[in-house]
Parts: C-alpha cells; structure tokens; sequence
C-alpha cells in the first residue's frame, strides 16, 4: 500500500458512524469466520434488509459449517427459498463440504485457498480474508468501485475502468485493520457515497474526492454511452 491517508480519514468514520449488523463482530472481538462467509454469500445479490432473517434462520439451524456440511442439500436449499439465485444455495453446501472434508471444518485463511472453493470468487474470497482473518486484500465490490471511480474521478467508462478502479483501490488499501477498512468502504458506498445523491458534506474522503472537485461527483462511474 501507499496513500495512507484515505483509510486514516476513512478508520476514524468508521469508528463513530459502523452500521450494527449481525455479522459484524463487536469492535475488538473476533470475528466468526462462518458468519462472514455465510453473510457475504446472502450478500452478493441480495440487500441487508432482505438478508438479515435467513442470516439468523440459518445459523439458528445450523451453527457451524460441519452442521451446514452434514445437512442434506434439499434442507439447505428449502432454507434458502425466497432470497434467489439459487446457485448461491447450492454452491454454499458445496463449498461446507469441501472445508469439512479438505480442511477439516476450519476454513482456509489465506484469499488463494479460499478462492479454490466452490462459489468464492475474487470479491468473496477477499472479503472473507480481510474481515474474518484481517488479511490485507484488495476488496472491490460494487458500492467500492463507484467511490473509487469518483475519488479518482476516472473518465474511462466503465467496465472499461475495472483494471485502473482495481489498481486505485489497491493503493489506498492500508496494511492494518483490513476488515474494517474494507467494511468502512461499503458502509460509504452504501450510506453516503451514494448512485444518484452522494451526501458530500458528511463525506469523510470529501477533501480528497476528485469527481467532488470537479463538481459532479455523481457523474462517476462513467458508463458507456449506448
Ligand atoms: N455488503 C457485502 N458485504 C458487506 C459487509 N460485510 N458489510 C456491509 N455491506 C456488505
């Protein structure tokens, strides 16, 4: 990492202003990291809203991935019914399986052995090893790239700008506090550095925010014109 500066203004919001969720451990308690992965994967497609009952239902029922591993597949997929993409559901025992049989039950802690598992792509695999194992990873999901995109105010249209909105995110990713950093960056996304109406003045990256600077940070993410 370089710029340290975006994730030092970046910390101390997300110290004050981190939105209480169930698969959030509680600052300076260790996080679960069956809970993350299992939020992260209900996460992909799906709002916080929407997420927040199955999240519980699920791990009511089955409270470790060697639970999940042992259910049958239907029991897991009745269990999902009503989130969508079901491929999520199917892949999810899939991948209890694989960590119950190759590692044992306890999930791997590096991004390159998540990423071999079946539904863990690279968002999901980083995700998992920042914030359940405080691995530095470069995590890039929607909500970041759209900060990203207009903290940079990067003219290329997009998904032209993925490669340089990845290498951007990289520099400023801190060595230190991994999972709150990348948490921090979807919190922002997700509250203030909003699609249509960011909410600038509450902005903590506001003094950095080139696509502020220019005066339409909305403009960013450029798309293609059709
Ligand atoms: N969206 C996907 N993962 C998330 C997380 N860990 N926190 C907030 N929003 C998210």
């Amino acid at each position: 990492s370089s710029n340290t500066s975006h994730a030092s203004a970046l910390l101390v919001w997300y110290d004050r202003h981190r939105r209480v969720l169930p698969w959030r451990a509680a600052p300076g308690e260790p996080s679960d990291p069956y809970a993350v992965w299992l939020s992260e994967i209900m996460l992909q497609q799906t709002t916080v809203t929407a997420v927040k009952p199955y999240f519980a239902a699920f791990l009511k029922r089955w409270p470790d991935v060697a639970a999940l591993a042992a259910a049958p597949v239907d029991e897991v997929m009745r269990q999902w019914a009503g989130l969508g993409y079901y491929s999520r559901a199917r892949n999810l025992h899939a991948c209890a399986l694989a960590i119950a049989q190759r590692f044992g039950g306890r999930f791997p802690d590096d991004e390159a052995a998540l990423r071999a598992l079946p539904g863990l792509g690279p968002y999901t695999a980083a995700a998992i090893a920042a914030i359940a194992f405080g691995r530095r990873a470069v995590v890039v999901d929607g909500n970041v790239e759209r900060v990203v995109a207009r903290l940079f105010a990067i003219e290329t249209p997009t998904p032209a700008a993925k490669p340089l909105i990845r290498e951007r995110a990289a520099a400023i990713t801190p060595d230190h506090r991994a999972g709150d950093y990348a948490q921090a960056m979807m919190d922002l996304g997700a509250t203030i550095c909003t699609p249509k109406q960011p909410a600038c003045a509450i902005c903590p990256l506001s003094q950095a925010c080139g696509g502020k600077a220019l005066g339409d940070p909305a403009r960013f993410p450029v798309r293609m014109p059709k």
